[in-house]
């Protein structure tokens, strides 16, 4: 019999729309592609839907493209959130066990992670999702999940995901005004974790750094749980916007400068050129004030990086390292300038279990749909289903159109 689920991902970036069909052959466990697309978008800022009519005709059209690349039925997606007003707190909940065997249950786990919800939040802002970090038993530190085991008080520790709800409003807004339901929110950074970090290096304690256009997001794991996350309000777009000021030319022309030229190595070894000249925007410049300009910006973002490392106080303790994705992470020497900065080995980043998608700017995508297929082999059963699973549909319910 073939068992095979498809799910759609939807990445909402400030820079482009990208969309996803994958199918998992549950036999093989094989991911494949079905479709993919990529669609310039202006209705994002540093990572939130500030426009909701601009995003939902850029999704349109990114349907258009998977239908025609023969996805036959789109529905429901897995969509990420982005922006510096989504951030972690930490916090905790405590339950008696309820049954007479004194077994915890499925339901005390529920109810534990409930408890631990009920944070004091400013009016607009709300609980996303709560992620446990670790469960105990009478005071004593259980294994991975505490189910099963007996005793008479279940504590969790979580780290409560929490949005600034007009962003969550305008998201869904967008996504369903394209006809389209939210099987599921995903902040992007944990999406390209799951895509570029694997169990085992999220064991060892490791991190990954998706550097978009309008936010840079980090999320640092250690015995294979989060224990930080955050989002800073500046990415690549920055860098181009200081280029078009610092030469006095056009976003457009900036941007193409930045990926043609920019570089964050050392021209040592390297045949030196003295100044760089774009002869039909009558420009010319030296590679070094290029550097400098993209430097100081990228600085910025690494500073950020290097402060909730330290408030992490995890600093040389992710022996699994740090890995760098999204577009911006395209930046020639930014591997070398990021192992100098944080003092921890790091490299780019690439996506397993999808093969064939070699551009950083997808991890976000890929990773949501690998979330998806997680949660759906976690949360149900069926020989062949298409769309999104039980669990999600529920608490995301709001969001159908
Ligand atoms: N070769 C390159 N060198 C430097 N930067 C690049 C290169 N290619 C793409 N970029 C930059 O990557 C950014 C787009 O990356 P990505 O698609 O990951 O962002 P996004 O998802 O749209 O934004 P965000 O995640 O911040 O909302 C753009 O700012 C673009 O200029
Ligand atoms: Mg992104």
């Amino acid at each position: 019999m073939a068992r095979s689920i498809i799910l759609n991902a939807l990445d909402i970036g400030t820079s482009s729309i990208k969309m996803m069909t994958g199918q998992k052959d549950l036999g093989t466990g094989d991911v494949t592609i079905l479709g993919q697309t990529q669609v310039p978008c202006l209705g994002v800022r540093k990572g939130e839907v500030s426009n909701p009519q601009e995003v939902t005709q850029a999704i349109i059209v990114a349907k258009e493209h998977l239908k025609k690349s023969g996805v036959a039925k789109i529905k429901g997606v897995l969509v990420n959130i982005g922006g510096s007003r989504l951030y972690a707190v930490p916090s905790q909940g405590l339950v008696s066990v309820s049954r007479a065997d004194q077994k915890i249950s499925k339901e005390d786990i529920q109810r534990v992670l409930q408890a631990s919800r009920a944070l004091n939040l400013p009016s607009n802002k709300e609980v996303l999702d709560v992620l446990p970090k670790e469960f105990l038993v009478d005071g004593e530190e259980a294994p991975v999940t505490p189910l099963g085991l007996a005793g008479i008080r279940l504590e969790a520790k979580v780290l409560l995901i929490c949005v600034f709800s007009p962003v969550l409003e305008s998201l869904g807004e967008a996504v369903t005004g394209a006809g389209l339901e939210i099987g599921g929110i995903i902040p992007s950074s944990l999406a390209s974790a799951r895509a570029c970090l694997t169990p085992q290096q999220k064991e060892l304690g490791a991190g990954v750094v998706d550097i978009g256009a309008g936010d840079t997001g980090v999320a640092f794991f250690e015995e294979g749980k989060l224990i930080d996350f955050a989002i800073f309000p500046w990415g690549s777009s920055h860098i181009t916007n200081d280029i078009a000021i610092g030469l006095r030319t056009e976003i457009a022309t900036a941007e193409r400068i930045k990926r043609e030229f920019g570089t964050l190595a050392s021209s040592k070894g390297k045949k030196r050129v003295s100044k760089i000249e774009i002869p039909e925007k009558s420009l010319s410049f030296s590679p070094k004030f290029l550097k400098g300009i993209i430097e100081a910006r990228i600085s910025e973002i690494f500073s950020e990086i290097q402060k909730e490392l330290k408030k992490t106080s995890k600093q040389n303790l992710l022996p699994g390292g740090i890995v760098l994705t999204g577009g911006g992470a395209k930046l020639p020497g930014i591997v070398e300038f990021a192992k100098q900065r944080l003092k921890l080995p790091c490299r780019l980043g690439r996506v397993k279990d999808i093969p064939g998608i070699e551009d950083s700017a997808f991890s976000t995508c890929a990773g949501l749909l690998l979330t998806g297929f997680d949660l759906e082999i976690e949360g149900g059963e069926g020989p062949h289903r298409e769309g999104i699973g039980g669990i999600f549909k529920k608490i995301f319910k709001m969001f159908s159109p």
